[in-house]
Order: structure tokens, then C-alpha cells, then sequence
């Protein structure tokens, strides 16, 4: 009985028939037009899950939006939303559901698109086989060979190589091995082992489900046949040690307290010995406690909430580790990175790291190389752009609970989160802790920043100017040194030029230089304040992400943002170094304003309008907000 009928018929009988088959998910990938949402409607049709009313759907639109005559195009049953059907292009990672008698599968259909590795990595994170998809017109692209390195990355063990559209090619013998041969080279230097090619023509269902008559020299087995038998491995993660990130601490009562999440990898059973990192507290696991009872043994997969014999504290991100082989502890990491956003990756720059249940702040401090991943070659880079796998060291702001990648996916792999929009930007896989983190401690000092500035008898804090070249920064904020002189201050003024002749005099005015000169100034001038002075700074500072980073490096309420805001007309007519005169000529590059972008501050403490206010006016501003603040009496 097909399995529609089932379903209308028998649905007990159907639900049954499914508890018991294993489970494959694989993802799709290819350039556009490669043939992978055809494959998957075909895929869809032949395992009898369309209904009729969805064909009859399909029959439809293919007659509307069709490129395939009369028949029926199946692509259109997958590109499900109409603003695709329209570009033509898939853009989400859709997940799609199909059964036949042997197993279930879950496909994630991932997009060609060059900009999209994002949702092929986010696809493939937890795929038993990829599936790459080849016009067999074309042959092997820089697309295949980004996804077949993506999907070697991200540790998917088996690959098909989908020759597709072979009907295009007259069923051609040739051609097929040719692209086999193509490929082979290519998979033996990223180090794919296991790769099994078919020939196939997804629109017209060759090698789909039965063999084809048209390629009698192929005596492989089809797209079909191989996910019905390819070995899964379903235990896998069961045969890890036990890892389970702490997504909340349920606490209904005073006499519980429980912890729950759902179980990473490995087995537990009441009376395990547990470590809980990055603390490294150990106790026993007291009760496995779910909403049908207690259990009296839980695996992979399974969210529970575990009861430990001890009170000890423990908060959502830790993680609860076997004893005997717990999950490390580090705060500063060898590791690659696959950017996936339009702004690249700057070394410096702060973002969000979220690995399981926790996000931490993290500084890519070091980019190795950048890896080619046509050619496989290390490359130097300054910065990531969009789609680049770079090896870098990451510094995160706490130690965090993690496996290597390889030893484990899902306490090794972590997303990277822009904090100002909250987009991912990244994804990242952890090689291992970096042997500096281990050796380097902070000292304990008992002289400090209270004692230091109660001394001088004032409150340190960072007056942080910002604003275009030209605006006035370093004219106020030397007004302002000197009033706070005058009056018995002790401050430091750390000025964009002067600062750039001695402790930056190596970097430019590239976005990733920029990024490196204010993280050193606010390092600078968190060691300032905790001396107790009143820093002040003048740069153009034109990030806002950095200048959000500086704020974090001092206590709350001892970081005012003055934002001495010059249009730029105005600045560009002042020109006090004659530099817009030169960044309009070409003659000077990546000037500020110019082809350099400023992000004007959002909520500065203070903001000076220069265009009404005299520069003694300013100052005065400032000085105003200091008494208001508290900092000067
Ligand atoms: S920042 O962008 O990294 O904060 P910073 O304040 O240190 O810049 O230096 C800015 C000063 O460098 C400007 O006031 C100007 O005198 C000089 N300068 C030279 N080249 C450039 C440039 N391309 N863009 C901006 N300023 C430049």
C-alpha cells in the first residue's frame, strides 16, 4: 500500500510503521539551476508523499511559472515561497519530511546562491550525507568545491555526487567520467573518503528510484537505493561522553533544584559521577527527573532535567560533564571560522560567541591564513570577507565548557552574533585551547583603582571624543584638559595624532587598522582610569561597534561619550590639514566621510553642536556634564 493510502486509511498502522525505521537526514548543495529542488520533488513524488491536492497544485503553476513544457516541474513543489519562484532562487534552509518502506529522512534543501553558504553550513551541521549536486553540463564549479569543502569541514562522512541533467548530455558515458575523475582529484586533497557518484537526470527520473534504461553502462545503485542503505550512524552521539549544556535551573521549591537541557552526547544514569565546567565542581546525579517520571537512564537527544546529590552552583551555558571524561575549560582558542556576512570579520573587533546554551564576548586576536578553497592554499589575510574560512585564535572575555570540533560537534561548534544588529555573522569550529590561556593568571594587586584615585581626590573616568576628521575633537578636548588642569585634576589627554606617531605608528586607515588603533587606545585608556586619571581621549573612532567596546572595558558610569558633531560639509570646508582636498583629488584613500564610513553615536552622553557652540562653549558643555556626573565637584 502506498504510503498516502496508508495515512488516509490506517494512520495507527502508518505511525507504527515509522517508530521503528532509522532515520537519515542529508542536505542538498549546488549552484543555482543545478537541479537540486527538481531532485527533491522528484524524491517527494516517487515516496508517494505528495497528495493530490498539492500535485494538482504543482500541475497548475508549472503551466503558470513552468520552464519545463507540458511536464510537470517539480522545483516549483519545492521553492515553495512566491517572492522565489519569481527571483528563481531557493534562499532558506527549508527541512522536508519524506518516508518510504525502508526509512525516514529529513532533507535540508540548501541554497546555491554564492551568498548563502551561511544556510549550507546551518544545513549541514547535522547531516549523515551531503548530497552535491552536478550539471552534468557544467561539471565540477567553485561552488562544488566550496560545499565540498564546507561539508568535509563540518565532518559529514558520506558524499554523493549527484551528476545531474544527464539527459541534457545524451546519457553520455564520457562526460560522467570525466567529472568523476575531476572530482576524485579534488576530494583526495580535502581528504573525502567515502563518495559515491551517480548519474542521474532528477527531471526526467533516471537513477532516481529505478535503474536507468538510459545509461545501461551504469551498474551503480540509484539516489534512492543508496539512502535507503547508506549506514547511519544513530548511535553515535550515544557513544560520546556525556556532555549536557544547562539551558535552565529549575527551581520550583526550596527542596528541588534541578538542571535542564537537552543531552549533547552520551548516556547518563542516576549515581554517574559529573564535573560541571568551567568550574570544575564535581558531584553525582541524584534523580533523572522528566515530565512522565523519573527515568533511569537517559541518552543523546533526550531534554531532562538531572538532580545532583550535591548543592552546587550552577548556572544556564555550563555544562555537565562525565566525570571520566569531562569537557575542557579555555578562554582563548585555535579555531576556524567560515564568515558568512557582507562586512567582513575584523581581528579586534568584539562579537557575541554563543556555543551551546551560553554566549560569551569574543576578539578574533589573530588571523593565521585565510584558506582558498579552490586551490586549498593558506593565504594571508588582515580580515574575512563573506563566505571566507579563515584559521584564527579567539580570545573570549570567560572560560567556557567546550570539546575539540572533531571530538565533538555540538560542545566544539559555535555561532558568532553581531552585537549591534544581532545578526549571525559567523560560524566556528574549536581546534583546541591555546597553551597561553593556561599559563597566564591575573594577579591579585592590593593597591587599586579606588585607592589610586581617592588619593588624587577625584572619580576616573574616560571622556571619549568622536567625530570626523576636522570636527573640532582635538581643539575641545584640549580645552577641556586644560580647564581640569586648572583646577587640580589629574588627567592624560590621548590624542588620534600624537598617539599614531609612537604606540600605532604601524597601522593605517583600513577598517581593520582602525579597529586595531581604538582597541589599543581603550586598552590604554582603561589602564589610565584604573591609575585614577581622568582620561581623555580625541579620535575619530568612526565604529560604532568599537566605541561600544571601549565603554565595556571601564565601570558603568565612567565612560562618557562626546560626540562633537560637524556636518561634513562644514568639516570638508574648514579643512584645518588640507586632507579632504587631498581624499577628493584620490590622492589620499579610505578617508572618513569621503570613502570611509563614520557611524554617527546613537545615545553619546554629551553632544556638541559645533555649528552653535564657540569651542570655549564646548568645553564648557563638557565640563558641565562632569559636574553633573559627580566626577568634578
Ligand atoms: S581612527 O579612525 O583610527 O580613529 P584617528 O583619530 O586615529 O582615526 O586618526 C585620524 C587623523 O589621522 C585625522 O584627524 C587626520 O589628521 C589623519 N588622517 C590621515 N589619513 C586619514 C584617513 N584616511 N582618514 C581619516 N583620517 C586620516
Amino acid at each position: 500500500m502506498h504510503t498516502s493510502d496508508l495515512i488516509a486509511t490506517d494512520i495507527e498502522q502508518y505511525l507504527r510503521q515509522h517508530e521503528h525505521k532509522s532515520l537519515l537526514r542529508f542536505i542538498t548543495c549546488g549552484s543555482v539551476d543545478d537541479g537540486k529542488s527538481t531532485l527533491i520533488g522528484r524524491l517527494l513524488y516517487e515516496s508517494k508523499m505528495l497528495f493530490e491536492d498539492q500535485l494538482a497544485a504543482v500541475e497548475a503553476d508549472s503551466k503558470k511559472y513552468g520552464t519545463q513544457g507540458d511536464n510537470i516541474d517539480f522545483a516549483l513543489l519545492v521553492d515553495g515561497l512566491a517572492a522565489e519562484r519569481e527571483q528563481g532562487i531557493t534562499i532558506d534552509v527549508a527541512y522536508r519530511f519524506f518516508s518510504t518502506d525502508k526509512r525516514k529522512f529529513i532533507v535540508a534543501d540548501t541554497p546555491g546562491h554564492e551568498q548563502y553558504t551561511r544556510n549550507m553550513v546551518t544545513g549541514a551541521s547535522t547531516a549523515d550525507v551531503a548530497v552535491l549536486m552536478v550539471d552534468a553540463r557544467k561539471g565540477i564549479l567553485t561552488q562544488t568545491r566550496r560545499h565540498s569543502y564546507l561539508v568535509s569541514l563540518i565532518g559529514i562522512r558520506h558524499i554523493v555526487v549527484a551528476i545531474n541533467k544527464m539527459d541534457l548530455v545524451d546519457y553520455a558515458e564520457k562526460t560522467f567520467r570525466r567529472i568523476v575523475e575531476d572530482y576524485r582529484e579534488f576530494a583526495a586533497r580535502i581528504g573525502i573518503t567515502d563518495i559515491t557518484f551517480i548519474p542521474m537526470s532528477a527531471f526526467k527520473g533516471d537513477n532516481i528510484t529505478a535503474p536507468s534504461d538510459n545509461m545501461p553502462w551504469y551498474h551503480g545503485t540509484t539516489l534512492m537505493g543508496y539512502l535507503e542503505t547508506v549506514e547511519v550512524d544513530e548511535t553515535r552521539q550515544q557513544q560520546l561522553p556525556f556532555r549536557m549544556p544547562v539551558q535552565w535551573v529549575n527551581r520550583p521549591n526550596l527542596d528541588f533544584r534541578g538542571f535542564a537541557g537537552t543531552i549533547a552526547s552520551g548516556i547518563v544514569q542516576p549515581g554517574d559521577r559529573i564535573r560541571v565546567q568551567p568550574s570544575g565542581k564535581e558531584s553525582t546525579v541524584a534523580r533523572i527527573v522528566t515530565y512522565d517520571g523519573d527515568l533511569p537512564r537517559a541518552v543523546a537527544g533526550q531534554s531532562v532535567t538531572l538532580a545532583l546529590s550535591d548543592e552546587i552552583d550552577i548556572s544556564r551555558g555550563d555544562v555537565i560533564s562525565t566525570a571520566a571524561a569531562p569537557a575542557g575549560s579555555a578562554d582563548q582558542f585555535e579555531t576556524t571560522v567560515v564568515w558568512m556576512h557582507e562586512e567582513p570579520l575584523l581581528p579586534g573587533r568584539p562579537y557575541l560567541l554563543k556555543i551551546g546554551t551560553k554566549t560569551v564576548t569574543a576578539t578574533v586576536t589573530d588571523i593565521k591564513y585565510q584558506v582558498n578553497v579552490n586551490t586549498l592554499e593558506h593565504i594571508a589575510a588582515k580580515k574575512l570577507e563573506l563566505n571566507a574560512i579563515g584559521v584564527c585564535n579567539i580570545s573570549l572575555d570567560r572560560q567556557i565548557a567546550f570539546d575539540p570540533y572533531a571530538d565533538n560537534k555540538d560542545t566544539g561548534g559555535y555561532i558568532l552574533i553581531d552585537r549591534l544588529s544581532n545578526n549571525t555573522v559567523g560560524a566556528g569550529l574549536l581546534h583546541f585551547a591555546l597553551r597561553r590561556a593556561h599559563n597566564i593568571h591575573m594577579q591579585h594587586v592590593d593597591v587599586d583603582k579606588a585607592a589610586r584615585s581617592a588619593m588624587k581626590g577625584q572619580k576616573a573616568c574616560v571622556l571619549w571624543f568622536t567625530g570626523l576628521s576636522g570636527a573640532g575633537k582635538s581643539t575641545i578636548a584640549n580645552l577641556v584638559e586644560k580647564k581640569l588642569h586648572a583646577a587640580g585634576r589629574h588627567t592624560y589627554l590621548l590624542d588620534g595624532d600624537n598617539v599614531r606617531h609612537g604606540l600605532n605608528k604601524d597601522l593605517g586607515f583600513t577598517d581593520a587598522d582602525r579597529v586595531e588603533n581604538i582597541r589599543r587606545v581603550a586598552e590604554v585608556a582603561r589602564l589610565m582610569t584604573d591609575a585614577g586619571l581622568i582620561v581623555i581621549t580625541a579620535f575619530i573612532s568612526p565604529f560604532r561597534s568599537e566605541r561600544r567596546m571601549a565603554r565595556g572595558l571601564v565601570a558603568e558610569g565612567e565612560f562618557l561619550e562626546i560626540f562633537v558633531d560637524t556636518p561634513l560639509e562644514i568639516a570638508e570646508e574648514r579643512d584645518p590639514k588640507g586632507l579632504y582636498k587631498k581624499a577628493r583629488k584620490g590622492e589620499l584613500k579610505n578617508f572618513t566621510g569621503i570613502d570611509s564610513p563614520y557611524e554617527a553615536p546613537e545615545a553619546p552622553e554629551v553632544r556638541l553642536d559645533t555649528t552653535r557652540l564657540t569651542l570655549e562653549g564646548a568645553a564648557e558643555v563638557v565640563i558641565d556634564a562632569l559636574r553633573e556626573r559627580g566626577v568634578i565637584a
